[in-house]
């Protein structure tokens, strides 16, 4: 059985999840319709208990309350990882604006704690190219954006020993046996069904997607792992990443097994919701859908305390009659991302969903703690300069 025949269409009438569109009724996107769909695993709480005692970590909050939800592959990540073999990380970012929003960072902050626990080599793909055929920006904007995000990648502390960042633009000559390989493998109808395009899209958008695919198969890194090593396709590759990306490693993972490769391991987080609800996520194209890295305190304030929907009551009243409904607040949802400390977070949610806490209170709590978050960014950004970058992206060994 393949991944992609079990999942003709990512499409429903309500509900939209494409790698490039995520829309949902006003109730929010529905995981366990998309697990269904997609035919990936949700996360147990025994693979948690697993994950804890392989790590000897407690787990991260983003695993502990769903954040990171579903998996394919996951348990052969562990075994290997138990039987001392080698595997790596692979992620990535497609650079559609001058500065990472609050969204962008669920994925990378969960790899960095994966990198630290597991002490593997991390590869992270800027595609460049993506973001010039969909986003219509010139090839000068997207290697601008580019540089500016790698910065903000690289701030939130990825160890230079074993990390390589690289852009599709320059990296490409490595990616490309492997693309061709691949796209050998996919035919055009495949490519529709998986990804929806249609006969009027450039082409360049079919021919897209082997190269997403290209960094989940081991001899792309010839610097990092030896090639003259006998058994490196075996070498395993774990995605993390949000659930919107899983078409294009569905399409990997039925082609690997025919390339001699394992299939790569995925492990999804859901979306950072946009502020104005559930019904979509943070949107690069929409300034006021998301909170950004780059953003002044003030702008943060304004932007809470004007866009971010709220659950509670519509006046003080209501709401200290009535309390807050905490499954279509924004607020709080963010908080359920942010404030690691589950006491206080339980402490937030009775207060807030009985009526002793008032909306204004809540999202000063949030505005607090974004920042604080924003402030301490700044500073780690500050010291990235173009050198470092450079550490980054430089074809080198790595040391794992
Ligand atoms: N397509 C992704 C985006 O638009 C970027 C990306 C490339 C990626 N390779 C990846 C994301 C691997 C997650 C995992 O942001």
């Amino acid at each position: 059985m393949t991944d992609t025949n079990t999942t003709p269409s990512t499409e429903t009438k309500e509900q939209i999840v494409t790698p490039w569109e995520v829309e949902a009724s006003a109730g929010g996107v529905d995981y366990d319709k998309l697990v269904n769909q997609f035919g990936s695993t949700r996360i147990s709480e025994e693979l948690i208990a697993r994950f804890e005692r392989v790590t000897g970590k407690k787990a991260h909050h983003f695993l502990r309350r769903g954040i990171f939800f579903s998996h394919r592959d996951l348990k052969e990540i562990l075994d290997h990882h138990e039987a001392g073999k080698k595997w790596y990380l692979y992620t990535g970012r497609g650079p559609s604006s001058g500065s990472l929003h609050f969204g962008h960072l669920l994925p990378f902050l969960f790899t960095k704690y994966l990198q630290d626990a597991f002490n593997v080599p991390l590869v992270v793909q800027m595609t460049n190219d993506e973001k010039f055929l969909w986003k219509g920006i010139t090839i000068e904007e997207s290697i601008e954006y580019t540089h500016n995000n790698v910065k903000d990648i690289i701030a939130l502390g990825f160890d230079v020993q074993k990390t390589f960042i690289f852009s599709n633009l320059d990296y490409i000559q490595y990616l490309y046996p492997n693309a061709i390989k691949i796209s050998r493998c996919v035919n055009l109808n495949q490519i529709k069904n998986i990804f929806g395009f249609q006969d009027s899209d450039a082409v360049g958008k079919f021919t897209f997607p082997p190269i997403q695919a290209a960094p989940c198969f081991p001899d792309s890194f010839p610097h990092i792992f030896d090639p003259k090593d006998p058994e490196i396709k075996a070498v395993r590759c774990l995605i993390p990443c949000a659930i919107d990306q899983d078409p294009y490693f569905r399409m990997t993972r039925d082609v690997a097994q025919r390339l001699g490769y394992n299939k790569p391991s995925l492990i999804h987080s859901k979306f950072f919701p946009a502020l104005q609800g559930h019904n979509t996520k943070m949107s690069a194209s929409d300034l006021n859908s998301a909170v950004y890295l780059s953003d002044t305190p003030q702008q943060v304030k304004d932007k809470i305390k004007k866009h971010a929907f709220s659950g509670g009551g519509a006046t003080k009243e209501d709401q200290e009659k009535y309390g807050a409904n905490l499954s279509v607040d924004i607020t709080y949802e963010y908080l359920t991302f942010l404030l690691e400390d589950d006491d206080q977070l339980k402490e937030i949610a009775e207060k807030y969903s009985t009526g002793k806490m008032l909306t204004g209170e809540i999202k000063q709590i949030l505005i607090d703690i974004m920042v604080k978050i924003i402030a301490r960014h700044k500073e780690a950004r500050s010291k990235v300069t173009d050198e470092v970058l450079n550490s980054f992206m430089s074809i080198r060994k790595l040391n794992f």
